[in-house]
């Protein structure tokens, strides 16, 4: 097994903008490389860790200062951890940063706009929202603030999911944790 620095990629972005979609594709590819690769995704991640918390602001800010918590530890054992959850205010994503170090953290910003993912609506959730079957629900209900400074920005309405997991591990490598 190859030596490896331990980072959180950490991915934001609306409800079917392609988180999961885009850190399953990277966490192939680190796999095959023979990185220590962990998943940490919001659906299975509310089964579990924070199967106690809903979908108010300070739920949301719960949510992630636990799974900032998990990441930490992960990360400085060397793992190669992969976020994919909403995170939809900035300063939640800074105490993610500030929590695991911002020399070990990558923060992507899963961008595509809101109609399109309203079109997607791969879970029905979005048709439940705007009929109010849903409350909180990012983007309908409940803000999203952009990210101010992401290390990586990809945009899923303009390439495949394919070619925008090969950009992100081409920007891995430009930024020197590849
Ligand atoms: N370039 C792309 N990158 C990622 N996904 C894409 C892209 N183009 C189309 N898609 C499609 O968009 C959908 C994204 O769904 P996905 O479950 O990954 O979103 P998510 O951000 O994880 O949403 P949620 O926050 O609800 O979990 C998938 O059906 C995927 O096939
Ligand atoms: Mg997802």
């Amino acid at each position: 097994m190859m030596e490896h620095k331990g980072f959180t990629l950490w991915f934001t972005g609306l409800s079917g903008s392609g988180k999961s979609t885009l850190a399953d594709l990277v966490a192939e590819t680190l796999n095959k490389k023979n990185f220590r690769v962990e998943r940490l995704d919001g659906d299975e991640v509310r089964q579990h860790l924070t199967r106690d918390l809903g979908f108010s602001r300070e739920d949301r800010e719960e949510n992630v200062r636990r799974i900032s918590f998990v990441a930490k530890l992960l990360t400085r054992n060397g793992v190669v951890v992969i976020t994919s959850f909403i995170s939809p205010y900035q300063e939640m994503r800074k105490d993610a940063r500030e929590e695991i170090g911002s020399e070990s953290f990558v923060e992507v910003f899963v961008k595509c706009p809101l109609d399109v993912c309203k079109k997607r609506d791969v879970k029905g959730l979005y048709k439940k929202a705007i009929n109010g079957e849903i409350e909180n629900f990012t983007g309908v209900s409940h803000p999203y603030e952009v990210p101010e400074n992401p290390e990586i920005i990809v945009e899923t309405d303009k390439m495949t999911p394919k070619e925008c997991a090969g950009g992100i591990i081409n920007e891995l490598y430009h930024l020197g944790f590849l």
